[in-house]
């Protein structure tokens, strides 16, 4: 599969990130990056804990980076695990919280050595739940 040189990039910092996988329990490790709409690369690895449930995906690892060091607007993602694994449902959603348009927002799903497939973020998660209450400005 063809990719742009900007998408190969971010392929690439989750290759890398995925190398820091934290998997003892799952062996199961991947890899993430997100870009955002200025152009920042942010990365992250699942990270497991001894009580399971603690267990963190490295998609959300990847989103929660980048909001904590200013950055809201997700524009394009990549995926990296040994089977080309699409990312869960808990991580659609917390990536449909950042994306401003989940219908061009691009999600790469690749392995060690290829790229296997390319989704929007629209399509892995459609009629996405979204927030329609009325919060004051000042509480966000
Ligand atoms: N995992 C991710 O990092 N991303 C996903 O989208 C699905 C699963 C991780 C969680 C756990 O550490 C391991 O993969 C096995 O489920």
């Amino acid at each position: 599969m063809n990719l742009i040189p900007e998408e190969q990039a971010l392929v690439e910092a989750a290759r890398a990130a995925r190398v820091h996988a934290y998997a003892p329990y799952s062996r199961y490790m991947v890899g993430a990056a997100v870009r955002t709409t200025e152009g920042q690369i942010f990365t992250g690895c699942n990270i497991e804990n001894a009580s399971y449930g603690l267990s963190i995906c490295a998609e959300r690892v990847a989103v929660f980076c980048a909001v904590a060091a200013g950055a809201r607007a997700i524009e394009a993602v990549a995926i990296v695990t040994e089977d080309g694994a699409t990312p869960c449902g808990a991580c659609r959603q917390v990536l449909m919280e950042f994306a401003p348009d989940p219908a061009r927002c691009c999600v790469i799903l690749a392995t060690l050595d290829e790229v296997v497939a390319r989704y929007t973020l629209a399509t892995l998660l459609p009629q996405a739940f979204g927030f329609t209450g009325a919060a004051p400005e000042s509480s966000v």
